[in-house]
């Protein structure tokens, strides 16, 4: 993953945030999920009223992904703050970390979690789910 790479998932998780769906708690999420072909998927956070049914951003972006037939990525850029506003990481929450593992390679599917493009840092899923249970325990 280049920087100008990088800098467009950047570009595409933020606009995201304007289509965030956040009455609720007003924290809003943008998500930008790469193919291994190259393609982005965007994806916002959903509330609903009910609290429980809410989806998050980076699961907004592998659902619709996934519900396309696309079953393989290189990365996801996560960035998100209280009414939009990016003063720190929004770092994935455990279910979508868990979702993650279930189509990525942890050795090396990249997290990239940003506050704009001048200020992110990259992880692999392994570094934010060490010990990760995925499909190749059930093997
Ligand atoms: N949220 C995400 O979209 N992604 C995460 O990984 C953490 C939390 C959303 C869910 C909810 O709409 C709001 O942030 C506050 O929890």
């Amino acid at each position: 993953m280049d920087r100008q790479q990088i800098e467009e998932m950047i570009d595409i998780a933020v606009r995201q945030l304007d289509f965030s769906y956040t009455p609720y708690s007003g924290f809003k999420v943008g998500a930008a999920l790469m193919t291994k072909q190259g393609k982005i998927y965007g994806g916002c956070n959903i509330e609903n009223a009910a609290y429980g049914p809410t989806n998050c951003a980076e699961r907004t972006a592998f659902f619709k992904a996934v519900s396309e037939g696309v079953r393989e990525f290189r990365a996801i850029c996560i960035v998100g703050g209280k009414d939009g506003v990016l003063t720190d990481y929004a770092a994935p929450c455990g279910v979508c970390r868990q979702v993650m593992m279930e189509f990525c390679d942890p050795e090396t599917f990249q997290v990239i979690l940003a506050t704009g493009k001048d200020h992110y840092d990259v992880f692999t899923l392994k570094e934010l789910l060490p010990l990760g249970f995925g499909p190749a325990n059930l093997d």
